[in-house]
Order: C-alpha cells, then sequence, then structure tokens
C-alpha cells in the first residue's frame, strides 16, 4: 500500500481526502495535540482491525473514541456520569481521557469485550475538523509501532507505518508531546491510569479525591489484572536498554558521567551535555522546564535507534505536575529499570 503524505498547508483538500478515506474504511494518521493517531471509523469494526494490523498492536488493548464537540459523546455513552460533564467542562477540548460506561454501537475490535470505552475530545484543530468531516467518531492509538516510542511529527509516523496505512495528515509537531491523561469514572472512585498532558493536581482540584493506579509507579507482573490492559505491554523502549537514575539533577549528571563507558547513550536536561564525553548525548530540554521534556523526551528517545549505542542512562525529573508524566515515560522506557540516589 502507498501511504500518501497529505499536507493542508499545500494541498486544500487534505482534510477532505483523508476524511473521505476514513469514510473508506482506511486508516490515516491523525494530528492531535498530545500526540498522533492512527485513526479509523470507530463504529467500523473492520476498518478497526486495520489499526491493529498497522500496529502490531495485541488484541486485547482497546481504543480511545475521538469526538469533536461534547454531544457526540451520548453516540458512545447514552449514561454519561456527572464527573464526566465536569472534567469536560474544565479540560475538553484537550489531552484528557475518560473511560465510561460504553453505548450499544461500539464495536468489540474498540472496546476490545470490555463494557467501557475511553472518550476524548481533542483540541488540535486538523483533529476535530478530520472527525467533523467524517462525520463518524474516530478510534485512534497512538500511531507509533506497538512498543516503540510515540509519534508527534508526521515523519515519525511516516517512519513507522509507510506502506501500511492509506495516509497521514500532517499539523506540524504535536504541542504537548505525552500522550493524553487517561482517567477512568467506572470504577467506585475516580482513578488516574495514565498521567498526562492534564496533572493531577488539575483533576483533584475538579474531583477532590483521585487515586492513582499503582501500574504508573511500578512494573506489573504478567499474572495481575491491571485497569488499562495497555499497562501491561512494553512501552516507548528504544532498542538499547535504559537505566533511569532519578534524585537532584546535579547528581544523577555526576553519578551517570561517573558510569559512562564505550558506545554509551545518555539523555539528559540540557544544562548537563557537556558532561558525558565520547557518549551520544540527547538533551530533552532544561532540567526545569517540563513542557520542553515533555514535547522533546519521544523524539530524543527514538533518536537512540539511529545510534549504535548499547545502554542509555537517563535523567528524569520529579513526579510534580507535567513531571509525573514526563518520569513515567522514562521509567517506562527503561522498564523500571530505576536506580534512585
Ligand atoms: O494522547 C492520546 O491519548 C493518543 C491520541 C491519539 O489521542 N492516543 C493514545 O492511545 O495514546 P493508546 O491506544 O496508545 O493509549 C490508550 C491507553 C491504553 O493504555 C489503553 O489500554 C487504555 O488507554 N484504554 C483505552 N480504552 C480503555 C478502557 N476502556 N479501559 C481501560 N483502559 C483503556
Ligand atoms: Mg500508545
Amino acid at each position: 500500500m502507498k501511504t500518501t503524505l497529505l499536507t493542508p498547508e499545500t494541498d486544500e483538500n487534505a482534510v477532505k481526502t483523508a476524511a473521505e478515506l476514513i469514510r473508506a474504511g482506511e486508516v490515516v494518521g491523525m494530528p492531535t495535540e498530545p500526540v498522533y493517531g492512527l485513526a479509523a471509523n470507530a463504529l467500523n469494526g473492520e476498518a478497526v482491525k486495520n489499526i491493529f494490523l498497522a500496529k502490531g498492536r495485541p488484541q486485547d488493548n482497546p481504543l480511545i473514541g475521538h469526538i469533536a464537540d461534547f454531544e457526540q459523546i451520548y453516540d458512545l455513552c447514552p449514561a454519561v456520569p456527572p464527573q464526566a460533564k465536569q472534567l469536560a467542562e474544565a479540560f475538553w477540548p484537550g489531552p484528557l481521557t475518560m473511560i465510561v460506561p460504553k453505548g450499544d454501537c461500539i464495536p468489540d475490535e474498540v472496546s476490545c469485550g470490555l463494557d467501557t470505552v475511553g472518550i476524548r475530545l481533542p483540541s488540535h484543530p486538523m483533529a476535530r475538523a478530520l472527525i467533523r468531516v467524517s462525520g463518524v467518531p474516530l478510534a485512534a492509538p497512538s500511531a507509533n509501532t506497538s512498543g516503540r516510542p510515540s509519534t508527534t511529527t508526521a515523519a515519525h509516523v511516516m517512519h513507522d507505518m509507510d506502506g501500511k496505512i492509506a495516509a497521514v495528515l500532517d499539523g506540524g509537531a504535536c504541542g504537548v508531546g505525552v500522550e493524553s491523561t487517561v482517567i477512568t469514572l467506572a470504577l467506585e472512585r475516580p482513578r488516574l491510569l495514565r498521567p498526562g498532558g492534564i496533572t493531577l493536581e488539575q483533576l483533584r482540584s475538579v474531583l477532590g479525591e483521585v487515586d492513582v493506579d499503582r501500574a504508573l509507579y511500578e512494573k506489573i507482573g504478567d499474572d495481575v489484572k491491571v485497569s488499562a490492559p495497555g499497562m501491561k505491554y512494553r512501552h516507548y523502549a528504544p532498542k538499547a536498554p535504559v537505566t533511569v537514575v532519578r534524585g537532584n539533577p546535579q547528581d544523577t549528571a555526576k553519578y551517570i558521567a561517573e558510569r559512562i563507558g564505550d558506545a554509551t547513550g545518555v539523555l539528559c536536561f540540557d544544562e548537563y551535555k557537556n558532561m558525558f564525553p565520547n557518549c551520544i548525548v540527547e538533551c530533552f530540554g532544561s532540567r526545569d522546564d517540563l513542557g520542553a521534556q515533555a514535547r522533546e523526551v519521544f523524539d530524543r528517545l527514538r533518536a537512540f535507534d539511529d545510534t549504535e549505542v548499547t545502554q542509555i542512562w537517563a535523567q528524569c525529573p520529579s513526579d510534580e505536575g507535567l513531571g509525573l508524566a514526563v518520569a513515567n515515560r522514562i521509567k517506562k522506557a527503561a522498564g523500571f529499570s530505576v536506580i534512585e540516589i
């Protein structure tokens, strides 16, 4: 299959062409504010199957339904919990996915047999235009090959998906850079399943208490039942193994500098880039600029795969605000191989 890169800057019909492909049951790479998605008609099970094929995604990992206007939520979830309305008011359009009871129209290919569905109303204008012109909600996981770092540019999507999907809609680099926050409203109490662009502190400011799933902090064994099926799969991983060192940034940089050897990669804050001679160094933003770290982290993790490094050391922010999401992605890239100093 030839994958067409659709560029709205030079092609005024780009969104229309992408929407026609969606209506024809094809899969299209779609820009959203957290990361790019692989979109198909959420109400067409056959079309959704092609997403799983293109990604090599395990069959039991459900997809998020993307809508363009709040009212569309009732097509996917007839009984919207009151907390979902409160959160939508505060954070939609934006990088927040809510897990709610699912409606009957949702094919099993989207929900993977669960009685819930994740729903998100993105703020990216091109994503919303594509949903509106397609006239259907779009099921979309992140547009990376399963297990690889997520994609934050159209070039990343082409790298992973060329020849596997019909088209990629180029919306430039993603503004947030880590995937949406996932909160479930289908348990007794709201629970954070994945930290993202909307912080835990922001969620608590609206809902009061919000539990945090332990999968955020530790590797989950194969025999444990997880709240989000995606939690149990290795994620975001470059080819070389990653070790995270957490603590005061000055100290972690020194700790890493004392241990570097041949063919070592280092993911570090901008301030420390000169401390690692003869290493492949990838900087992902200033130590205090969490926004930059979120935008850069996947691109920098991907960059190691173009090098010959055999091991990677990584610095990591603390868990406040957006730091919780950035740290979570780096720890998952490391398979939770973390040294606290
Ligand atoms: O930022 C994002 O959320 C991007 C863009 C494209 O919207 N999408 C994304 O999708 O990251 P994905 O499939 O890569 O991650 C969705 C996560 C997975 O861990 C999945 O297991 C979980 O959400 N999830 C989806 N539906 C669920 C459900 N009904 N119950 C529990 N977890 C669910
Ligand atoms: Mg993903």
